[in-house]
């Protein structure tokens, strides 16, 4: 056990729905075990600036319904550098902060990790992002909300496309990981899934069109943005020039992923990973990744959340091959 008085919390990278929903559980559970708290503005860029203030039970009221974040997130390059952590370490010191929670993705325990070895300050991570690509978890907060966001948006675009007979290359975010196309080409019934984990040459995707074209009107391929034809414009671009008879249209569903009230999952997720990482915080843990796995509690260590590379779940692969013949 570590003697921990008082604690910080920051968001930093891409935002997530749900990463309010951490906040106010970090802030409660540290006052509930008698610490003080602190929330750090725009992620490390706030550390080095000295962007910190105490954080109050009423400051996280009326927050666990609203997507984005309270606290701000950003993306800082200074803090890739040893002299920017020291600066960001010398802020923590003059404030007697003795610990830190950081809710975010790779990127986020990279710096993390680093800044654990570097200083006597022990980092906990909450995985906060909608690609679920942290190895060691599960689910990631934000991923369900995103998929939800997903299904509602093709949803609506299905009627169109099958009111004008239309092919829809539709493209979803997941810089380097399929989480999010997989399942949400399962849950809209989608013709078909490219996937960065998936290699798809394209004669395989002229072939499964000419063969789903014979009894399928209107046709729904979810494109993960990270998939290697690059992008669902430059496959639907092909596409249309091999074959001028489709009626081919693209969708790029975008930032609106990262939006929104975040879901029940995602809220009960980001409530308990939050009370979780504090806990470890204060039985003296340091440098690990608070997850679930099989819908246990785990600590993960940085290292392995960042370097190992999450599979996609091949029960589901499978699910969707046989379902869309
Ligand atoms: O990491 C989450 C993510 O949503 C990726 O899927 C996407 O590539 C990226 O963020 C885009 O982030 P930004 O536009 O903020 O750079």
């Amino acid at each position: 056990m570590k003697n921990i008085n008082s604690i910080a919390v920051l968001t930093s990278g891409g935002d997530s729905p749900g990463m309010n929903a951490a906040i106010r559980a970090v802030v409660r559970s540290a006052i509930y075990y008698n610490l003080k708290v602190y929330g750090v503005y725009e992620g490390y860029k706030g550390l080095i600036e000295n962007n910190i203030c105490e954080l109050k039970s009423s400051d996280v009221s009326n927050i666990i319904q609203r997507g984005g974040t309270i606290l701000r997130t950003a993306r800082c390059d200074e803090f890739k550098s040893p002299e920017g952590r020291q600066k960001a370490h010398q802020n923590l010191k003059e404030k007697g902060i003795d610990g830190l929670v950081v809710i975010g993705g790779d990127g986020t325990f990279t710096g993390a990790k680093f800044f654990s070895q570097e200083t006597n300050i022990p980092v906990i991570g909450i995985p906060g992002t909608i690609d679920n690509d942290l190895y060691g978890t599960d689910y990631t907060i934000g991923y369900d909300t995103a998929l939800n966001t997903v299904v509602e948006a093709v949803d609506k675009i299905r009627d169109t496309a099958s009111a004008h007979n239309r092919l829809f290359f539709i493209e979803v975010m997941g810089r380097d990981a399929g989480f999010i196309a997989l399942r949400s080409a399962i849950a809209v019934g989608a013709e078909a899934a490219l996937l960065p984990e998936v290699k798809t040459h394209y004669e395989e995707l002229k072939e499964f069109l000419l063969a789903n074209n014979s009894h399928k009107k209107s046709s729904i391929i979810i494109v993960a943005e990270g998939e290697r034809h690059g992008g669902a414009y430059n496959i639907a671009e092909r596409v249309e020039k091999d074959h001028p008879e489709y009626n081919v249209r693209v969708s790029v569903l975008g930032h609106m992923q990262r939006g929104g009230s975040p879901s029940a999952f995602d809220r009960v997720m980001a409530s308990r990973l939050g009370v979780s990482a504090v806990k470890a915080l204060i039985n003296g843990h340091s440098a690990l990744m608070c997850g679930v796995l099989k819908n246990e509690d785990v600590l993960v260590p940085f290292k392995e959340a960042i370097k190992d590379t999450k599979q996609l779940n091949q029960a589901l692969l499978d699910i969707n091959k046989i379902l869309t013949i």
